[in-house]
């Protein structure tokens, strides 16, 4: 007999086409918000090309006119900077787990919220110690770092702190990043829904666009996942949130035969865990 309806489905195979459509859904709200980010940066470039080629126009002597070349110069070298990056990430589609300098992937990413981060006066301190390449997939961690300062910058409607922090981790071969924020906190009993798909206390996307879906941390659990890392939770209400992800470190090589390229499994029916309790993750609360 032929399968030819959902009914005919057996519940594996609906949980599977399931998981497919969340894995989609998660994919199309982080590209609604690429969206939205980069179309607001490249209204504010734009602006700012507008006014001083209109400063440049109305005076005519050298200093107004260098002055308004200048500033031209460097808002098209951000313009740049921004579709690069974009572009790398519409790119690289592939899954492979590659050696990566997670530091320039951290400051790439700060790039396309520098001025989201200025306007929510959100002050981003960075605390890099040196590490060894992580071993991950550039595209799906830089989405995981961007989903976590949205909502860090979320949690601090009237601005604040947002700390990032990369460190070798106490386990050998692996690296710490930390994201905390001093926002407003998330409540105990509130922090093992938050890695849920669709648990969400925003009341849809803010005025940027962003959140208000419940898929972000769904999909960073995902992606932490499908790299055999960690990804924990410490927070306190009234005092902040930290995001701790442990990622693997590439293993010091002694050869030069260029990068190792290690296939990823995503949703690897035998090492990807089926129910919460296997998730890699811990959720502390304190205070
Ligand atoms: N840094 C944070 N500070 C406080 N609450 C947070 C933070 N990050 C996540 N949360 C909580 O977890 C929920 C789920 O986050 P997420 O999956 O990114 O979905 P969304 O941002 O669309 O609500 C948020 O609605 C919020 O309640
Ligand atoms: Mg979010």
């Amino acid at each position: 007999m032929a399968n030819d309806g959902a009914n005919d489905l057996s519940p594996e195979q609906q949980i599977e086409i399931l998981k497919q459509q969340l894995a989609q859904a998660q994919k199309m709200t982080a590209l609604g918000e690429l969206v939205s980010t980069t179309t607001h940066e490249f209204n504010n470039i734009l602006m700012t090309i507008i006014n001083y080629a209109k400063l440049g126009m109305r005076h005519r002597d050298n200093a107004t006119r260098e002055k308004a070349f200048d500033k031209i110069l460097s808002a098209g070298n951000r313009a740049a900077k921004i579709t690069n990056s974009v572009l790398g990430i519409a790119r690289n589609r592939s899954t492979s787990l590659e050696p990566t300098d997670l530091v320039q992937l951290i400051e790439e990413t700060l790039i396309l919220l520098e001025r989201e981060m200025n306007k929510y006066r959100i002050k981003v301190e960075k605390k890099f110690l040196p590490i060894p390449e992580a071993v991950i997939n550039g595209n799906q961690i830089q989405q995981v770092v961007l989903n976590l300062l949205i909502n860090a910058r979320q949690a601090m409607p009237s601005g604040g702190r947002l700390t990032i922090r990369i460190t070798p981790a106490e386990e050998t071969d692996m690296i710490d990043l930390v994201i905390r924020d001093y926002g407003t906190g998330i409540p105990a009993d509130k922090l093992p829904k938050i890695f849920d798909s669709f648990y969400t206390t925003k009341q849809g996307p803010d005025e940027s666009g962003k959140g208000g879906t419940g898929l972000g941390l769904s999909m960073c659990r995902d992606i932490i996942e499908a790299h055999h890392g960690r990804i924990r939770v410490d927070s306190s209400v009234g005092k902040g949130t930290a995001f701790t992800i442990k990622l693997p470190a590439a293993k010091p090589s002694n050869s030069k035969t260029g990068p190792v390229v290690i296939p990823m499994t995503v949703h690897d029916k035998d090492t990807a865990p089926q129910t919460n309790s296997n998730i890699p993750i811990q959720a502390v609360a304190s205070g």
